[in-house]
């Protein structure tokens, strides 16, 4: 089978994590760059990483890479590029772009230029003039770094985060893939006990719970590509079997999820039910401050309130304060938090081990991460 290029697009501050997650499904020479991960494999893996990758935003399918300078080049040299390869005559494409530090800045000329330059390379590829663009769809996209064009097509659709389990959210839900990375840059196993004491809609409790009975969080949804015939059907059918034989549906696992709002509660039960793992996930109307836990080393991962609105500053500084009394009485514990509040260590009490900054949507914040001791091994 033929080997095709592929991008696994990420938000900024999650790429090692996507490419580890890569190279966990067995590709190698992962490249790693801002916003991106790169690396070649055969179009199986189109269909397995669209499917698997809990931490990446979108798959896209390199078609072509060339330096641009000039509107005549970018129009040649995507012309040159073997579109009817991947796209039916009957497809919809259309162009979107992005340019950075490029002669070529407009990004509306760059769509144009290279939608008709696909039209020309596939007018002669299908020896017609004219295309309905009524099957299925080919969103082509045009990105200029520095004078390199890389023209890609997305192979998702919906971005990745839409797991389909989620019909209800909070007022400011966590997006699921960095639900997702904030579990896999912990220390956390699934032999070990999870609690959110800001759960909202359940999102992290649920993506733990994802992890732990390793379901693929693609399981149950549809991608761009499942319509393309130039990827065969068998193809997605194999690599969705394999999330069949992969899944563990009866691990049993110790995550629980707690917020001060009981509407909420029933949200995030709702969402465990759509996720399939209403039987892994416990959810109840608790305040923090009144959390406790007999279990040993456990792990708590939370996104608490971060005061972003006027007003709400000491709020969420005596909050933060209450979480350092509580987190500390769990003392086999480690904690995480993601937060974007300055000061929130001087108010928590303690300095994190370690700390990353991570985007939350456009959000800087950074991921503050407290370890306790080891779980002994043979527990
Ligand atoms: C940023 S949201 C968390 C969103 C959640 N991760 C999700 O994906 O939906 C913060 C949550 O903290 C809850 N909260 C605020 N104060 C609290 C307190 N004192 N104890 C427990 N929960 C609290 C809010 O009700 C809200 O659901």
């Amino acid at each position: 089978m033929g080997k095709v290029e592929i991008i696994a697009t990420s938000t900024f501050g999650l790429e090692a994590v996507v490419a580890r997650e890569v190279r966990q499904l067995g590709y190698e020479n992962v490249a790693v760059e801002n916003g991106k991960v790169t690396f070649t494999a055969d179009k199986l893996a189109i269909c397995r990483v669209n499917l698997w990758l809990r931490t990446a935003e979108r798959i896209r399918l390199k078609i072509g890479e060339f330096k641009a300078t000039t509107f005549d080049e970018l129009f040649e040299k995507t012309q040159a590029l073997p579109w009817a390869e991947w796209i039916p005559e009957d497809a919809q494409f259309p162009v979107e772009g992005k340019s950075v530090k490029s002669k070529l800045f407009s990004v509306p000329d760059c769509q144009a230029i290279v939608k008709k330059a696909v039209v020309e390379s596939m007018k002669k590829s299908y020896r017609k003039m004219w295309f309905d663009e009524t099957g299925p769809m080919f969103k082509i996209e045009v990105a200029l770094h520095k004078d390199i064009a890389t023209l890609t097509i997305d192979t998702t659709g919906a971005g990745l985060h839409k797991r389909g389990y989620r019909r209800l959210i909070s007022g400011a839900p966590l997006k699921e893939t960095m639900a997702a990375a904030m579990i896999q840059l912990s220390f956390w196993n699934p032999d070990r006990p999870l609690h959110d004491p800001f759960c909202g809609s359940g999102t992290i409790p649920i993506e733990a719970a994802l992890i732990g009975r390793n379901i693929a969080p693609g399981m149950n949804r549809e991608f761009a590509s499942e319509e393309w015939p130039s990827i065969p059907k068998k193809l997605w059918q194999e690599a969705r079997r394999e999330t069949h034989d992969l899944a563990d549906y009866d691990r049993p696992l110790a995550i629980t999820g707690t917020d001060i709002d009981g509407d909420i509660i029933m949200v995030a039960n709702e969402n465990a039910e759509e996720a399939m793992v209403e039987d892994a996930v416990r959810f109840k109307r608790l305040p923090v401050g009144s959390f406790t836990s007999d279990a040993k080393y456990g792990c708590i991962i939370c996104n608490p309130p971060y005061g972003e609105r006027l007003g709400e500053k000491q709020e969420v500084e005596q909050l933060y304060k209450v979480m350092g009394r509580t987190f500390s009485a769990l003392d086999t514990w480690s904690y995480y938090i993601l937060t974007s509040y300055p000061e929130f260590e001087k108010f928590f009490g303690r300095e994190a081990d370690r700390n990353r900054k991570l985007y939350n949507g456009n959000l800087k914040t950074y991921y503050y991460q407290y370890y306790g001791p080891r779980p002994p091994r043979s527990e």
